[in-house]
């Protein structure tokens, strides 16, 4: 079957999107592996934290390929999975902040928790311009919404930005992976910037 055809059948789209949701898991599977095993060495709430907080920034880079790839290939199926991706990206920042009261920081005093550090305060930005999306990502918030939708989905480009900041805050060593995934963020928002219109990178700005 010529892949045009193929990539058209609604069973290859499930399989497409049963094979993205797979790979999402992965970093969860991988994690699962490692605390059964007992490979999470001397600091295993550091490492779960970590993980988790990698995980959800992955994802939401993912989630912004999807375009692009849409763009480059023709291919509309990269679009049909893109809410699953940003959803993922969200599951795994609940997990990320859940994991940090529970290993790092403790449930009291949630204010002085989240306001201790500077890259906490980006962190907890970054979270909090998740929820909105995830909250609205049903099909019928999409309806509800109408032109309000896509404004109010840009707070994605706020919420990658923040995290990044907040990643490379933080970050003790190993400042080229951070450089490399700030390239890669800047490309991303750079070809939306140009394909689209710079304008379109302003969340809740209509148009
Ligand atoms: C209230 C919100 C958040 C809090 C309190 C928080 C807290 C933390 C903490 C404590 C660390 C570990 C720092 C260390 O190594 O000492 C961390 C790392 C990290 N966080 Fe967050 N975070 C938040 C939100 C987010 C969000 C929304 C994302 C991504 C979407 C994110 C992505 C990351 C990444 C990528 C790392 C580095 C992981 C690594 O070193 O491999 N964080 N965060």
């Amino acid at each position: 079957m010529p892949m045009t055809v193929r990539s058209r059948d609604p069973r290859w789209l499930l399989l497409f999107r049963l094979g993205v949701a797979v790979l999402a898991l992965v970093p969860l599977l991988m994690l699962l592996g490692r605390i059964l095993t007992r490979d999470l060495g001397p600091d295993p709430g550091q490492v779960i934290t970590e993980s988790f907080g990698l995980a959800a920034f992955q994802l939401l880079l993912a989630t912004l390929c999807m375009t692009p790839l849409k763009r480059w290939t023709g291919w509309s199926g990269w679009i049909r999975v893109r809410r699953m991706l940003g959803l993922f990206a969200f599951f795994y920042a609940c997990l990320h902040v859940l994991s940090f009261l529970q290993f790092i920081l403790g449930w009291t005093d949630l204010w002085a928790t989240f306001t201790k550090r500077p890259y906490i305060i980006l962190g907890a930005f970054a979270f909090l311009s998740l929820v909105p999306l995830a909250l609205t990502s049903t099909k019928g918030m999409v309806k509800r919404l109408g032109k309000r939708w896509k404004p109010l989905h840009r707070l994605i480009y706020v919420a990658v930005v923040f995290a990044w900041l907040h990643f490379v805050w933080q970050a003790r060593s190993d400042i080229g992976e951070m450089v490399g995934y700030g390239v890669m963020l800047v490309c991303l928002l750079a070809l939306r910037g140009v394909w689209f219109g710079w304008s379109t990178l302003i969340p809740l700005r209509k148009g």
